[in-house]
């Protein structure tokens, strides 16, 4: 009886003689006293034996064991814890030339944005905004397109249920408006951005895109200074020598054109994207309607001027020879972060 009580004491006092030098060591000691057939389990087993008045002094004594047992651990585990990463530490060699850190990459949309906006900055363009969920105002009856005009049904859009008026912006031509009614001519600006229709997704087409508008109010503007300021365009954006405007409509210009510019068929590339005639059809633009004018606010007697607006993913899936324009919206990080060294 006396034993049981002997065997913890004595175990005691070979806990406290324990001295695990290392990691291994400490672990075999975890495993002799605290694992689960550990001598302190054992002993924990012995109350059965011990009679009932001494059961509380057993108890308390194995519970002391116990407890010393398991601060031990503790203090030997966080001191060889702490020395295995002091040492980790020491193998670090502070003076050695770092990875380079990946930045990310602009997506091939920006890269073209950013061009075409550099090449009209350059003749004096500036960047304008405007809102993507937009007043029907903006989009539709500012631009010339009133309500039940059979020209809506070309640009079928995203409408907010709960506030009548208000729908995703079909074209940038909004910022035509948005600009007109804030600022008097003379008005030369780009508006880059985001426009949406309610179109069927595949290959060639998506529910969203991205513009570019151009819009150049002031008094005399003719349709040559239009044509003139589309060839440079032309010229710097794709190197090409010819231009070739032909008649269009739109509800928001009078006259109205759309822009080919001239490819060539020497390469299987240029045949492949002219679809053999040498032309690429590049964007529409026509001399702003005097009616657009007058629903903005400016005098149509006394100033004129030309518009123009481009898809630019068109352009981006030339520009890095791109197969399916859903590439462009799925952010697939494969993809995005081929364009890492692309000067934007
Ligand atoms: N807003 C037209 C579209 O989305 C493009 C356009 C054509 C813009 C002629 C213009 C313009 O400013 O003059 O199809």
């Amino acid at each position: 009886m006396n034993d049981i009580f002997e065997q913890v004491r004595q175990t005691i006092a070979q806990v406290q003689q324990e001295q695990p030098n290392n990691t291994q060591e400490l672990e075999a000691y975890r495993i002799q006293y605290l694992g689960s057939k550990s001598t302190i389990k054992s002993l924990m087993e012995g109350m059965r034996e011990v009679p009932n008045e001494r059961k509380k002094e057993f108890g308390q004594l194995v519970n002391s064991l116990k407890q010393q047992a398991e601060e031990k651990y503790q203090t030997l585990k966080a001191a060889f814890d702490a020395q295995a990463e002091a040492a980790s530490a020491v193998q670090l060699d502070l003076t050695r030339t770092p990875e380079p850190a990946s930045l990310g990459a602009r997506h091939p949309v920006s890269i073209t944005m950013n061009r075409i906006i550099r090449i009209f900055e350059k003749i004096g363009f500036v960047v304008a905004d405007g809102p993507e969920v937009e007043h029907d105002w903006y989009n539709f009856t500012a631009m010339n397109t009133p309500e039940d005009h059979p020209a809506r049904d070309m640009q079928d859009t995203f409408y907010v249920v709960d506030a009548p008026g208000l729908l995703l912006r079909t074209h940038t031509s909004n910022v035509q408006a948005r600009v007109m009614t804030s600022r008097k001519p003379p008005i030369r600006i780009i508006a880059p951005g985001r426009v949406f229709r309610n179109e069927t997704i595949s290959a060639r087409s998506h529910a969203q895109f991205h513009q570019i508008e151009g819009l150049y109010i002031d008094e005399g503007v003719s349709f040559a200074d239009m044509k003139q300021t589309l060839y440079f365009f032309a010229q710097e954006m794709f190197g090409a020598t010819k231009i070739r405007l032909r008649p269009s409509f739109f509800p928001f210009t009078e006259p109205s054109a759309e822009m080919d510019v001239w490819l060539g068929t020497e390469t299987e590339e240029t045949r492949r994207l002219t679809k053999g005639t040498g032309w690429l059809e590049i964007l529409g633009c026509g001399m702003v309607d005097p009616q657009v004018l007058e629903n903005c606010g400016i005098d149509s007697t006394q100033y004129s001027g030309f518009a123009f607006g481009m898809g630019i993913e068109r352009q981006a899936l030339r520009l890095f020879n791109i197969p399916d324009i859903r590439f462009l919206f799925e952010n697939d990080v494969r993809f995005l972060s081929q364009f890492s060294q692309v000067i934007a």
